[in-house]
Protein backbone atom coordinates (compact mmCIF):
# COMPACT_ATOMS: atom_id res chain seq x y z
CA UNK A 1 0.00 0.00 0.00
CA UNK A 2 0.91 3.56 -0.63
CA UNK A 3 0.56 6.24 1.17
CA UNK A 4 1.26 10.09 0.68
CA UNK A 5 1.37 12.42 2.78
CA UNK A 6 1.63 16.39 1.22
CA UNK A 7 3.50 19.48 2.40
CA UNK A 8 3.22 22.25 1.13
CA UNK A 9 3.67 26.21 0.81
CA UNK A 10 0.51 27.92 2.10
CA UNK A 11 1.32 31.57 0.77
CA UNK A 12 3.43 32.93 -2.05
CA UNK A 13 6.75 30.38 -1.35
CA UNK A 14 9.45 30.55 1.14
CA UNK A 15 7.21 29.68 4.00
CA UNK A 16 10.85 27.28 5.36
CA UNK A 17 9.37 24.14 3.52
CA UNK A 18 12.92 22.72 2.78
CA UNK A 19 13.57 23.33 6.66
CA UNK A 20 10.57 21.36 7.64
CA UNK A 21 11.21 18.60 5.42
CA UNK A 22 14.35 18.21 6.61
CA UNK A 23 12.99 17.55 10.15
CA UNK A 24 9.99 15.70 9.58
CA UNK A 25 11.82 13.48 6.36
CA UNK A 26 13.27 10.49 8.42
CA UNK A 27 9.81 9.16 8.84
CA UNK A 28 9.05 8.65 5.13
CA UNK A 29 10.57 5.88 2.93
CA UNK A 30 10.20 8.65 -0.32
CA UNK A 31 10.26 12.56 -0.47
CA UNK A 32 9.01 13.32 -3.89
CA UNK A 33 8.62 17.05 -5.76
CA UNK A 34 6.11 16.95 -8.14
CA UNK A 35 5.99 20.33 -9.56
CA UNK A 36 8.14 23.08 -10.43
CA UNK A 37 11.81 23.17 -11.28
CA UNK A 38 14.76 25.53 -10.39
CA UNK A 39 12.63 28.33 -9.66
CA UNK A 40 12.62 26.74 -6.03
CA UNK A 41 15.66 27.46 -3.23
CA UNK A 42 14.68 25.43 -0.02
CA UNK A 43 17.31 26.22 2.51
CA UNK A 44 18.51 23.23 5.34
CA UNK A 45 21.16 23.89 7.75
CA UNK A 46 23.54 20.30 8.09
CA UNK A 47 25.88 21.16 11.08
CA UNK A 48 26.12 25.17 10.32
CA UNK A 49 26.57 24.12 6.60
CA UNK A 50 23.61 26.21 4.74
CA UNK A 51 22.46 24.28 1.22
CA UNK A 52 20.21 25.29 -1.19
CA UNK A 53 18.19 22.22 -2.98
CA UNK A 54 16.85 23.56 -6.28
CA UNK A 55 15.79 20.09 -7.63
CA UNK A 56 16.55 17.58 -4.93
CA UNK A 57 14.40 16.42 -2.98
CA UNK A 58 15.44 17.63 0.53
CA UNK A 59 14.80 14.47 2.27
CA UNK A 60 18.17 14.21 0.49
CA UNK A 61 19.64 15.40 2.97
CA UNK A 62 17.92 13.51 5.99
CA UNK A 63 18.32 9.50 5.67
CA UNK A 64 15.09 9.03 3.59
CA UNK A 65 15.62 5.93 1.61
CA UNK A 66 14.04 7.60 -1.74
CA UNK A 67 14.17 10.85 -3.54
CA UNK A 68 11.93 11.33 -6.41
CA UNK A 69 12.47 14.23 -9.04
CA UNK A 70 8.76 13.19 -10.26
CA UNK A 71 7.18 13.73 -13.92
CA UNK A 72 5.66 17.20 -12.65
CA UNK A 73 9.08 18.81 -13.05
CA UNK A 74 10.53 20.65 -15.18
CA UNK A 75 14.63 20.32 -14.71
CA UNK A 76 18.07 22.40 -15.36
CA UNK A 77 20.79 19.72 -15.93
CA UNK A 78 23.80 22.80 -15.13
CA UNK A 79 22.21 23.82 -12.14
CA UNK A 80 21.00 19.74 -11.00
CA UNK A 81 24.50 18.78 -11.52
CA UNK A 82 25.85 21.73 -9.95
CA UNK A 83 23.87 20.60 -7.19
CA UNK A 84 24.26 16.97 -6.65
CA UNK A 85 28.10 17.47 -7.16
CA UNK A 86 28.03 20.00 -4.23
CA UNK A 87 25.87 17.51 -1.81
CA UNK A 88 27.58 14.72 -2.80
CA UNK A 89 31.21 16.35 -0.34
CA UNK A 90 28.66 16.67 2.73
CA UNK A 91 25.60 13.30 2.56
CA UNK A 92 25.92 10.04 2.01
CA UNK A 93 24.79 7.92 -0.84
CA UNK A 94 23.38 11.17 -3.20
CA UNK A 95 23.54 8.78 -6.45
CA UNK A 96 21.83 5.50 -4.92
CA UNK A 97 19.19 7.58 -3.30
CA UNK A 98 18.23 9.55 -6.09
CA UNK A 99 15.75 8.60 -8.65
CA UNK A 100 14.28 10.93 -11.57
CA UNK A 101 11.36 10.71 -13.43
CA UNK A 102 11.28 9.26 -17.96
CA UNK A 103 8.66 12.12 -17.60
CA UNK A 104 10.28 15.14 -16.27
CA UNK A 105 11.16 17.79 -18.73
CA UNK A 106 14.08 19.32 -19.51
CA UNK A 107 14.81 23.02 -19.48
CA UNK A 108 16.89 23.91 -22.32
CA UNK A 109 19.23 27.12 -22.50
CA UNK A 110 17.07 28.78 -24.95
CA UNK A 111 14.08 28.84 -22.48
CA UNK A 112 16.20 30.20 -19.84
CA UNK A 113 16.60 33.30 -22.20
CA UNK A 114 13.27 33.28 -23.15
CA UNK A 115 12.28 33.26 -20.01
CA UNK A 116 14.64 36.73 -19.76
CA UNK A 117 12.99 38.25 -23.27
CA UNK A 118 9.58 37.89 -22.04
CA UNK A 119 10.46 39.68 -18.60
CA UNK A 120 12.68 42.53 -20.18
CA UNK A 121 9.52 42.80 -22.90
CA UNK A 122 6.80 43.40 -20.34
CA UNK A 123 8.80 46.37 -18.78
CA UNK A 124 6.97 47.18 -15.79
CA UNK A 125 4.33 44.59 -15.61
CA UNK A 126 6.97 42.36 -15.89
CA UNK A 127 6.18 38.94 -13.54
CA UNK A 128 9.64 39.44 -11.55
CA UNK A 129 10.75 35.10 -12.28
CA UNK A 130 13.16 33.39 -11.21
CA UNK A 131 14.55 33.59 -15.04
CA UNK A 132 15.44 29.95 -14.66
CA UNK A 133 13.35 28.99 -17.80
CA UNK A 134 10.21 28.08 -15.96
CA UNK A 135 7.31 29.54 -17.86
CA UNK A 136 8.99 28.56 -21.21
CA UNK A 137 9.65 25.02 -20.49
CA UNK A 138 6.22 24.54 -19.18
CA UNK A 139 4.38 25.97 -22.50
CA UNK A 140 7.05 23.57 -24.48
CA UNK A 141 4.98 20.52 -22.41
CA UNK A 142 1.73 21.82 -22.92
CA UNK A 143 2.37 22.64 -26.21
CA UNK A 144 3.51 18.96 -26.59
CA UNK A 145 7.13 20.40 -28.00
CA UNK A 146 9.04 19.58 -24.55
CA UNK A 147 12.45 17.49 -24.36
CA UNK A 148 12.33 14.90 -21.35
CA UNK A 149 14.24 12.82 -19.45
CA UNK A 150 13.36 9.75 -21.59
CA UNK A 151 14.83 11.35 -24.71
CA UNK A 152 18.35 11.68 -23.55
CA UNK A 153 18.53 8.19 -24.09
CA UNK A 154 17.44 8.17 -27.46
CA UNK A 155 19.76 8.72 -30.77
CA UNK A 156 18.12 11.17 -32.21
CA UNK A 157 18.41 13.61 -29.10
CA UNK A 158 20.55 16.28 -30.91
CA UNK A 159 18.72 16.57 -33.49
CA UNK A 160 15.58 16.92 -31.55
CA UNK A 161 17.42 19.60 -29.35
CA UNK A 162 18.58 21.67 -32.55
CA UNK A 163 14.61 21.89 -33.79
CA UNK A 164 13.49 23.28 -30.77
CA UNK A 165 16.63 25.47 -30.35
CA UNK A 166 15.71 26.26 -34.16
CA UNK A 167 12.28 27.62 -32.99
CA UNK A 168 13.27 29.37 -29.68
CA UNK A 169 15.58 31.35 -31.56
CA UNK A 170 12.34 32.55 -34.06
CA UNK A 171 10.84 33.61 -30.88
CA UNK A 172 14.07 35.56 -29.96
CA UNK A 173 14.13 37.51 -33.19
CA UNK A 174 10.31 38.14 -31.96
CA UNK A 175 11.30 39.29 -29.01
CA UNK A 176 14.28 41.24 -30.58
CA UNK A 177 16.37 39.62 -28.05
CA UNK A 178 19.38 38.74 -30.51
CA UNK A 179 21.43 39.90 -27.99
CA UNK A 180 21.01 37.22 -25.42
CA UNK A 181 22.10 34.68 -28.19
CA UNK A 182 25.20 34.83 -27.66
CA UNK A 183 25.10 33.50 -23.65
CA UNK A 184 24.51 29.89 -25.73
CA UNK A 185 28.12 29.40 -26.11
CA UNK A 186 28.97 29.10 -22.59
CA UNK A 187 25.66 27.85 -21.93
CA UNK A 188 25.16 24.86 -24.40
CA UNK A 189 28.60 22.83 -23.87
CA UNK A 190 27.77 22.42 -20.21
CA UNK A 191 24.46 22.06 -20.64
CA UNK A 192 25.60 18.43 -23.15
CA UNK A 193 28.20 17.90 -20.32
CA UNK A 194 25.60 17.97 -17.45
CA UNK A 195 23.16 15.62 -19.53
CA UNK A 196 26.01 13.46 -19.89
CA UNK A 197 26.62 13.48 -16.44
CA UNK A 198 23.05 12.25 -15.87
CA UNK A 199 22.80 10.07 -18.25
CA UNK A 200 24.07 7.50 -15.59
CA UNK A 201 21.75 7.91 -13.04
CA UNK A 202 18.49 5.70 -12.15
CA UNK A 203 15.38 6.75 -13.91
CA UNK A 204 11.96 5.88 -13.03
CA UNK A 205 8.39 4.51 -14.91
CA UNK A 206 6.36 6.28 -11.75
CA UNK A 207 3.13 4.73 -11.19
CA UNK A 208 5.92 1.29 -11.70
CA UNK A 209 8.04 2.61 -8.94
CA UNK A 210 4.92 2.76 -6.49
CA UNK A 211 4.14 -0.69 -7.62
CA UNK A 212 7.10 -2.10 -6.93
CA UNK A 213 7.85 -0.44 -3.61
CA UNK A 214 4.53 -2.18 -2.39
CA UNK A 215 4.05 -0.98 1.76
CA UNK A 216 5.64 2.77 1.00
CA UNK A 217 5.51 5.93 2.77
CA UNK A 218 6.02 8.99 0.89
CA UNK A 219 6.33 12.78 1.38
CA UNK A 220 5.27 14.92 -1.45
CA UNK A 221 7.37 18.04 -1.22
CA UNK A 222 5.48 21.23 -2.83
CA UNK A 223 7.53 23.84 -4.02
CA UNK A 224 6.53 27.97 -4.59
CA UNK A 225 3.33 28.45 -2.53
CA UNK A 226 -0.40 28.28 -3.20
CA UNK A 227 -0.79 31.96 -3.51
CA UNK A 228 1.66 31.30 -6.77
CA UNK A 229 -0.58 28.11 -7.87
CA UNK A 230 -0.95 28.88 -12.20
CA UNK A 231 -4.43 28.58 -11.55
CA UNK A 232 -5.55 29.71 -8.18
CA UNK A 233 -2.78 31.95 -7.23
CA UNK A 234 -2.42 36.05 -7.90
CA UNK A 235 -2.89 35.43 -11.66
CA UNK A 236 -0.65 36.36 -14.02
CA UNK A 237 1.90 37.35 -10.83
CA UNK A 238 2.52 33.54 -10.52
CA UNK A 239 4.81 30.29 -11.21
CA UNK A 240 3.68 28.23 -13.96
CA UNK A 241 3.00 25.26 -12.32
CA UNK A 242 -0.09 24.06 -10.41
CA UNK A 243 1.43 23.99 -6.86
CA UNK A 244 -1.36 22.47 -4.65
CA UNK A 245 -2.62 19.53 -3.56
CA UNK A 246 -4.91 18.79 -6.93
CA UNK A 247 -1.03 18.55 -8.38
CA UNK A 248 0.46 15.94 -6.37
CA UNK A 249 -1.65 12.68 -8.10
CA UNK A 250 -0.51 14.51 -11.48
CA UNK A 251 2.84 15.38 -10.81
CA UNK A 252 4.27 11.75 -9.20
CA UNK A 253 1.31 9.08 -10.85
CA UNK A 254 -0.37 8.50 -7.95
CA UNK A 255 -4.24 7.98 -7.66
CA UNK A 256 -5.23 11.00 -5.45
CA UNK A 257 -7.26 8.39 -2.82
CA UNK A 258 -4.00 7.64 -1.95
CA UNK A 259 -3.09 11.27 -0.03
CA UNK A 260 -3.87 10.73 3.50
CA UNK A 261 -2.90 14.03 4.85
CA UNK A 262 -1.87 16.95 3.97
CA UNK A 263 0.62 19.66 6.10
CA UNK A 264 0.03 23.46 5.33
CA UNK A 265 3.22 25.64 5.99
CA UNK A 266 3.26 28.98 6.87
CA UNK A 267 5.57 32.25 7.74
CA UNK A 268 4.28 33.83 10.87
CA UNK A 269 4.18 36.88 8.51
CA UNK A 270 3.72 36.94 5.06
CA UNK A 271 6.72 37.45 2.43
CA UNK A 272 6.25 38.05 -1.15
CA UNK A 273 9.54 37.59 -4.02
CA UNK A 274 8.56 39.13 -6.96
CA UNK A 275 5.67 41.79 -8.59
CA UNK A 276 1.82 41.57 -8.05
CA UNK A 277 -0.40 42.13 -5.11
CA UNK A 278 -0.02 41.24 -1.77
CA UNK A 279 -2.81 43.43 0.57
CA UNK A 280 -1.12 43.00 3.53
CA UNK A 281 2.40 44.40 2.47
CA UNK A 282 3.85 46.63 5.00
CA UNK A 283 5.39 50.37 4.71
CA UNK A 284 9.30 49.78 3.23
CA UNK A 285 10.65 50.67 7.01
CA UNK A 286 8.78 47.64 8.67
CA UNK A 287 9.63 45.43 5.85
CA UNK A 288 13.07 46.46 6.42
CA UNK A 289 13.20 45.58 10.07
CA UNK A 290 11.64 42.21 9.59
CA UNK A 291 13.73 41.74 6.08
CA UNK A 292 17.03 42.54 8.40
CA UNK A 293 15.63 40.31 11.54
CA UNK A 294 13.92 37.39 9.07
CA UNK A 295 16.88 37.06 6.41
CA UNK A 296 14.51 37.86 4.16
CA UNK A 297 16.29 37.37 0.74
CA UNK A 298 15.32 35.42 -2.11
CA UNK A 299 16.86 31.54 -1.92
CA UNK A 300 17.36 31.58 -5.58
CA UNK A 301 17.71 35.13 -6.71
CA UNK A 302 18.94 36.66 -3.80
CA UNK A 303 16.51 39.63 -4.47
CA UNK A 304 15.23 41.12 -0.97
CA UNK A 305 11.43 39.26 -0.23
CA UNK A 306 8.79 41.95 0.36
CA UNK A 307 7.30 42.06 3.79
CA UNK A 308 3.81 42.12 5.29
CA UNK A 309 1.78 40.83 8.23
CA UNK A 310 0.15 37.59 8.64
CA UNK A 311 -3.07 37.23 5.93
CA UNK A 312 -5.03 35.27 7.36
CA UNK A 313 -7.76 35.70 4.35
CA UNK A 314 -5.39 34.43 2.12
CA UNK A 315 -4.62 31.51 4.50
CA UNK A 316 -7.82 30.12 4.85
CA UNK A 317 -8.15 30.07 0.82
CA UNK A 318 -5.21 27.93 1.22
CA UNK A 319 -6.11 25.54 3.64
CA UNK A 320 -9.48 25.22 1.54
CA UNK A 321 -7.29 25.03 -1.83
CA UNK A 322 -5.87 22.14 -0.78
CA UNK A 323 -7.46 20.43 2.23
CA UNK A 324 -5.22 21.24 4.65
CA UNK A 325 -5.27 18.83 7.95
CA UNK A 326 -2.76 21.07 10.10
CA UNK A 327 -0.20 23.50 9.72
CA UNK A 328 2.88 24.61 11.00
CA UNK A 329 3.75 27.92 11.15
CA UNK A 330 7.73 28.92 11.10
CA UNK A 331 9.69 31.86 11.54
CA UNK A 332 7.74 32.88 14.89
CA UNK A 333 11.34 33.97 16.59
CA UNK A 334 11.43 36.64 13.90
CA UNK A 335 8.54 38.41 15.36
CA UNK A 336 9.31 38.52 18.80
CA UNK A 337 8.75 41.13 20.66
CA UNK A 338 7.55 42.89 17.56
CA UNK A 339 5.48 46.07 18.36
CA UNK A 340 2.21 46.67 16.82
CA UNK A 341 1.30 42.90 16.04
CA UNK A 342 -0.98 42.43 13.23
CA UNK A 343 -2.98 39.91 11.56
CA UNK A 344 -5.54 40.49 8.66
CA UNK A 345 -8.63 39.12 9.45
CA UNK A 346 -11.06 40.74 6.33
CA UNK A 347 -10.59 42.95 3.03
CA UNK A 348 -12.53 46.02 1.95
CA UNK A 349 -13.35 45.34 -1.54
CA UNK A 350 -14.37 48.93 -2.26
CA UNK A 351 -16.48 49.87 0.41
CA UNK A 352 -17.40 46.12 1.04
CA UNK A 353 -16.42 44.21 3.89
CA UNK A 354 -15.51 40.89 2.59
CA UNK A 355 -13.49 37.40 3.47
CA UNK A 356 -12.90 35.88 0.26
CA UNK A 357 -9.69 35.39 -2.19
CA UNK A 358 -11.23 37.37 -4.91
CA UNK A 359 -9.43 37.20 -8.71
CA UNK A 360 -8.21 41.34 -8.51
CA UNK A 361 -6.85 40.42 -5.11
CA UNK A 362 -4.96 44.00 -6.17
CA UNK A 363 -8.45 46.09 -5.06
CA UNK A 364 -8.82 44.97 -1.78
CA UNK A 365 -7.39 46.56 1.98
CA UNK A 366 -6.70 44.51 4.46
CA UNK A 367 -8.90 45.13 7.77
CA UNK A 368 -6.64 44.17 10.77
CA UNK A 369 -6.77 42.67 14.21
CA UNK A 370 -4.25 43.81 16.54
CA UNK A 371 -2.20 41.11 18.54
CA UNK A 372 0.14 41.43 21.70
CA UNK A 373 3.78 40.60 20.83
CA UNK A 374 5.31 37.20 22.82
CA UNK A 375 8.56 38.01 24.18
CA UNK A 376 9.44 33.98 23.61
CA UNK A 377 8.03 31.21 21.65
CA UNK A 378 7.33 29.23 23.90
CA UNK A 379 4.43 27.22 25.44
CA UNK A 380 4.72 29.51 28.50
CA UNK A 381 3.97 32.32 27.08
CA UNK A 382 0.67 33.87 27.12
CA UNK A 383 0.67 35.93 23.97
CA UNK A 384 2.53 33.40 21.66
CA UNK A 385 -0.09 30.89 22.63
CA UNK A 386 -2.94 33.50 21.60
CA UNK A 387 -1.69 34.63 18.56
CA UNK A 388 -1.57 30.57 17.62
CA UNK A 389 -5.17 30.16 18.87
CA UNK A 390 -6.05 33.44 16.78
CA UNK A 391 -5.31 31.43 13.74
CA UNK A 392 -6.61 27.71 14.36
CA UNK A 393 -9.81 29.48 15.47
CA UNK A 394 -9.47 31.54 12.38
CA UNK A 395 -8.84 28.63 9.80
CA UNK A 396 -10.60 25.28 12.09
CA UNK A 397 -7.64 23.69 11.27
CA UNK A 398 -4.65 22.93 14.52
CA UNK A 399 -1.20 24.19 14.59
CA UNK A 400 0.69 21.50 15.32
CA UNK A 401 4.59 22.47 14.91
CA UNK A 402 6.03 25.91 14.96
CA UNK A 403 9.61 26.83 13.73
CA UNK A 404 11.49 29.25 16.01
CA UNK A 405 15.03 28.96 14.01
CA UNK A 406 16.63 27.73 10.48
CA UNK A 407 17.74 24.46 12.27
CA UNK A 408 16.44 21.36 12.06
CA UNK A 409 16.09 20.71 15.85
CA UNK A 410 14.59 24.40 16.01
CA UNK A 411 10.95 23.43 16.58
CA UNK A 412 8.30 23.46 19.31
CA UNK A 413 5.38 20.74 19.27
CA UNK A 414 2.44 22.42 20.08
CA UNK A 415 -0.79 21.20 21.97
CA UNK A 416 -3.59 22.92 20.14
CA UNK A 417 -5.24 25.92 21.91
CA UNK A 418 -8.07 27.76 20.00
CA UNK A 419 -11.22 25.67 18.47
CA UNK A 420 -9.10 23.21 17.88
CA UNK A 421 -8.73 21.63 21.84
CA UNK A 422 -10.04 18.75 22.70
P1 LIG B 1 11.35 27.29 1.34
O1 LIG B 1 11.52 27.72 -0.07
O2 LIG B 1 9.90 27.23 1.74
O3 LIG B 1 12.07 26.03 1.70
O4 LIG B 1 11.97 28.46 2.22
P2 LIG B 1 13.40 29.19 1.97
O5 LIG B 1 14.48 28.27 2.32
O6 LIG B 1 13.42 29.82 0.63
O7 LIG B 1 13.28 30.41 2.98
C1 LIG B 1 13.14 30.21 4.34
C2 LIG B 1 14.32 30.90 5.07
O8 LIG B 1 14.02 30.98 6.43
C3 LIG B 1 15.60 30.11 4.97
O9 LIG B 1 16.67 31.02 5.02
C4 LIG B 1 15.56 29.25 6.22
O10 LIG B 1 16.86 28.87 6.66
C5 LIG B 1 14.94 30.18 7.20
N1 LIG B 1 14.09 29.56 8.23
C6 LIG B 1 13.25 28.49 8.14
N2 LIG B 1 12.55 28.33 9.29
C7 LIG B 1 12.95 29.33 10.11
C8 LIG B 1 12.57 29.73 11.42
O11 LIG B 1 11.69 29.16 12.05
N3 LIG B 1 13.21 30.84 11.93
C9 LIG B 1 14.15 31.52 11.26
N4 LIG B 1 14.70 32.59 11.83
N5 LIG B 1 14.53 31.17 10.01
C10 LIG B 1 13.94 30.10 9.45
P1 LIG C 1 10.16 28.08 -3.17
O1 LIG C 1 9.93 26.65 -3.56
C1 LIG C 1 9.14 32.27 -3.77
C2 LIG C 1 8.03 33.50 -7.82
C3 LIG C 1 8.96 34.43 -8.55
C4 LIG C 1 7.95 35.19 -9.41
C5 LIG C 1 6.94 34.10 -9.79
C6 LIG C 1 7.19 33.47 -11.15
O2 LIG C 1 11.55 28.37 -2.77
O3 LIG C 1 9.14 28.55 -2.19
P2 LIG C 1 8.97 31.72 -12.08
O4 LIG C 1 10.45 31.77 -12.11
O5 LIG C 1 8.41 30.55 -11.35
O6 LIG C 1 8.35 31.87 -13.44
O7 LIG C 1 8.54 33.06 -11.25
O8 LIG C 1 7.04 33.13 -8.78
N1 LIG C 1 8.64 32.25 -7.31
C7 LIG C 1 8.92 32.02 -6.03
N2 LIG C 1 8.79 32.82 -4.95
N3 LIG C 1 9.57 31.00 -3.62
C8 LIG C 1 9.67 30.18 -4.69
O9 LIG C 1 9.97 28.87 -4.56
C9 LIG C 1 9.38 30.69 -5.97
N4 LIG C 1 9.41 30.19 -7.21
C10 LIG C 1 8.94 31.14 -8.03
O10 LIG C 1 9.66 35.26 -7.67
O11 LIG C 1 7.28 36.14 -8.62
MG1 LIG D 1 12.50 29.20 -1.17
Amino acid sequence: MITVDVLLGSQWGDEGKGKIIHTIADDYDVVARFQGGPNAGHTIYVNDKKIILHHLPSGIVASTRYNLIGAGMVVDPITLKREIISLTELVDSVKERLLISLRAALIMPTHILLDKASERSKGKSSIGSTQRGIAPSYMDRTGRNALRMIDIHQKDFEDRYKRLKEKHLKLLKVYEAEDLISHLEDMEPQWFESIEFLRSFQFVNDPYLWESLRDVSVLAEGAQGTMLDIQWGTYPYVTSSSTITGSVAIGLGIPPSKIRKVIGVAKAYTTRVGNGPFPTEMPEEISEKLRQRGGEYGSTTGRPRRCGWLDLVALKYATMLNGVDELIITKADVLTDFEPLKVAVEYDLEGKRIREVVPYLDRVKPIYQELKPWQQVSLDDENFMSFIATIEDYLSIPVTMVSYGPHRDQILSVKSMGTMAS
